[in-house]
């Protein structure tokens, strides 16, 4: 098929799109072309996911299951593990996992575990996007090859473009359809390819010159939000030390109607993204002999957190008398945001191994996360009780779910360590801020 009739098929939406990784980005996009008239299938290494998903389970929280089910018996979204099925595909979008090593190197295996299950059926005339968060010059450099080795000509017989995925979990106002998607091509028709098929579902897409530019974008988001967390959670400690209040001159300085933006200190990064994707760039950067400054002090400050925390934890209790052995630490919230039930990264783990590590006797309440587990200690999430808040010697606020009741919290407990601003605008003798 030309570059034309794809096209043609993309604007008539007969375009079948193949999906590669249905998780957190993969999932949302299947069902935002699914919703749009698009055949789409789906493809998953995990067939209890996929199993789940055929019978209209979503494991996602921003797809529902009535979402997925309609579109599975509408004939519209089909997952599978089967991987021939790839052929079929007129666009295939690969969204699979992109760690980090022990070593904080890239873990390139999904993304090429993708593109040699690709390689295996590349046909004339397919589009092929990369959306999973990598380095510039992975697409180029690394993908490419791959397809090439087909003895198909990238450009010339199939398309080839990276696109960055700004899905941002729970977020109630921004989605895929209102959220402008940045694409880049190996070549300009490659681009203007993926631009089109993006515009079928997206109000607005952002073209870039090439696949290597589109990648950086991603990454100059996110390692942006690095950074300025990074600076916040160091201006909260000078706060500390200077008896000032970091909460409240954020909401000043926010009042500045240009040239400031607000980012809120915490107990350190934590989700897929943040922590992760600077790295990339970081890593390519050093192969190039270039030190990657900004993003290795803001990894420093930002890991260092959690110990400041668990410090601040010890100090409070030190106030009132007593040892973090043997003390009683309820924390509220696990997860690695408000709002969901996401604990990959969360700082919150690491606070509470800190405090553990010392002997201290943990319980925690997140009404989204039931259980987590700790270097093989399994915890549950607990009812947030008066009783359960009077026993604790210190509550610690992790993560601000806006389904706690804080001022129930501080109404109840000796004392309260608040790390989010969860309890603003209280003011009250047994609550400390970070
Ligand atoms: N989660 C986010 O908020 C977010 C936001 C922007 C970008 N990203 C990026 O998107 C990419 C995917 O992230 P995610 O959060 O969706 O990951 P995820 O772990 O939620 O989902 C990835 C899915 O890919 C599947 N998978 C793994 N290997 C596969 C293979 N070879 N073939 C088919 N499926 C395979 C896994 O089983 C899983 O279901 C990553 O690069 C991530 O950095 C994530």
């Amino acid at each position: 098929m030309s570059k034309k009739g794809l096209s043609a098929k993309i604007a008539s939406r007969k375009a079948v799109v193949g999906i590669v990784g249905l998780g957190y980005v993969g999932l949302p996009l299947a069902a935002a072309f699914a919703q749009k008239g698009f055949r789409v299938v789906g493809f998953d290494v995990d067939a209890a996911k996929v199993k789940a998903l055929a019978s209209g389970r979503s494991h996602i929280a921003d797809v529902s299951s009535p979402t997925i089910r309609e579109i599975v018996s509408g004939g519209r979204f089909a997952p599978t593990t089967q991987f021939s099925r790839l052929s079929a595909c007129d666009a295939i979008i690969i969204c699979v996992p992109t760690p980090l090593r022990k070593t904080k190197d890239p873990d390139l295996t999904f993304i090429l575990a993708a593109c040699e299950a690709i390689m295996g059926r590349l046909r004339k005339g397919q589009l092929i996007v990369l959306e999973s968060t990598t380095y510039p010059g992975t697409t180029r450099e690394m993908v490419r090859p791959v397809f090439e080795g087909s003895g198909l000509k990238a450009g010339r017989d199939f398309h080839l473009a990276f696109s960055p995925e700004r899905v941002d979990p729970g977020n109630k106002t921004y989605g895929i359809e209102n959220t402008p998607k940045v694409v880049g091509g190996v070549t300009p028709a490659c681009g203007a390819l993926a631009a089109e098929l993006y515009g079928e579902i997206v109000d607005s897409v952002i073209e870039v010159s090439s696949a290597d530019s589109a990648e950086m974008v991603k990454l100059l988001e996110n390692t942006f939000r690095a950074v300025n967390i990074a600076m916040v959670n160091e201006i909260a400690r000078m706060c500390h030390r200077l008896g000032v209040d970091v909460w409240e001159i954020i909401d000043a300085a926010k009042t500045k109607p240009f040239g400031f933006m607000p980012f809120y200190p915490g107990p350190g990064l934590g989700g897929h993204c943040i922590p992760v994707d600077p790295n990339y760039l970081a890593w390519k950067m050093k192969s190039l002999n270039f030190e990657p400054r900004f993003i290795d002090l803001a990894s420093a400050t930002n890991s260092r957190m959690p110990d400041y925390v668990a410090g601040r934890v010890a100090e409070l209790l030190n106030g009132m008398g007593k040892a973090v052995r043997a003390s009683r630490i309820l924390i509220l919230g696990v997860a690695y945001k408000p709002g969901v039930k996401d604990i990959r990264e969360s700082p919150a783990l690491d606070v509470m191994k800190l405090l553990l590590d010392q002997g201290a006797r943990l319980s925690y309440h997140d009404p989204f996360v039931p259980r987590v587990s700790i270097e093989g200690a399994v915890l549950r999430s607990a009812a947030l009780t008066p009783a359960s808040i009077k026993r604790s010697d210190l509550a610690l606020i992790l993560t601000a779910h806006a389904s706690v009741d804080y001022s129930r919290v501080l109404k109840h407990a000796k004392m309260v360590f608040d790390t989010r601003n969860a309890a603003a605008g209280i003011s009250r003798r047994n609550l400390r801020r970070l």
